[in-house]
């Protein structure tokens, strides 16, 4: 398998993921996309987690799809291709269902499946010279195993324009869209997401949990058939251990 593509250290109940093939931007290939699909796959079943950095070794975030190992699946069969396509939909999703917030620190380039991985965690913060883009129709391919995350934070109206001119865009117009959520100078990302991290630390981890949960199970939803589903995600909620004891912390406070 050769090295490691993905390097995770534990900090204080923090992951801090980075991508680790800095010599091809960090792009995916068959083996980055199998790490990181295991290491979520076990940090969704860790309760000890609190919350998650991705970020990027070298001078990119990520430059999305290894496009040498993409080449080469012109030899592969269409099952093969399909495999391959179904393993890298399996890594989105796989993040997308973690429980604790995932933050991504993303500096340099993040493009195609890169801005996918801002579009797939709950905070992304930026450095304002990073270069976005969903550039695939530059090379015949689409963003596809991103679409559904992209969609959800940027809407059509943005994923029309940007997914069919793969034209490149900065941070501030990813703030703008909502792809982005912070946009700092280059020296202040890690301040920022520290700043984020304080943040979520004084936060119920089992609210922020249920609340991303919630917004998963509503996300498609008529009004009408969500508003049922609120109403018994907050009932449960503010009769919990957790939700109690935050509270009459609060009240004491005031
Ligand atoms: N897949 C495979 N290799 C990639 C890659 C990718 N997606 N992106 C970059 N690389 C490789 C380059 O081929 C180069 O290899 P080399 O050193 O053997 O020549 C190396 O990474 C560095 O790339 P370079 O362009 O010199 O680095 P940079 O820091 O100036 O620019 C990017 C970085 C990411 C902006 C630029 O490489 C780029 O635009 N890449 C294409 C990304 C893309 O279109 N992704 C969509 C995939 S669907």
């Amino acid at each position: 398998m050769g090295e490691q593509t993905i390097h995770v250290r534990r900090l204080v109940n923090i992951d801090y993921v980075t991508l680790n093939r800095p010599a091809v931007r960090n792009a995916f290939n068959e083996q980055l996309i199998a790490e990181m699909t295991t290491w979520a796959d076990h940090a969704a079943a860790d309760s000890s987690l609190r919350g998650v950095v991705m970020s990027g070794a070298g001078p990119s975030f990520c430059a999305g799809a290894d496009l040498g190992w993409m080449a080469k699946m012109a030899g592969y069969t269409q099952e093969e291709n399909l495999r391959d396509a179904r393993a890298a939909a399996a890594m989105f999703a796989s993040i997308d269902k973690l429980p604790v917030p995932v933050i991504a620190q993303i500096h340099g380039a993040a493009l195609g499946g890169g801005a996918g991985l801002a579009a797939v965690a709950d905070v992304a913060v930026a450095a304002d010279d990073t270069t976005f883009g969903f550039t695939e129709v530059k090379l015949g391919l689409i963003p596809a195993v991103i679409a559904p995350y992209v969609l959800a934070k940027i809407g059509q109206s943005a994923a029309r324009e940007l997914f069919v001119t793969g034209r490149r865009f900065d941070a501030a117009y990813a703030r703008d869209i909502g792809l982005v959520h912070a946009v700092v100078p280059a020296g202040d990302l890690i301040d920022r997401v520290n700043k984020y991290l304080i943040e979520l630390a004084t936060n119920g981890p089992e609210a922020m949990s249920a609340a991303k949960a919630l917004l998963r199970k509503i996300a498609d939803l008529p009004i009408a058939d969500a508003a049922p589903i609120t109403a018994k995600a907050i009932a449960e909620r503010r009769v919990s251990d957790e939700a109690q004891k935050l509270m009459k912390v609060f009240l004491r406070r005031t």
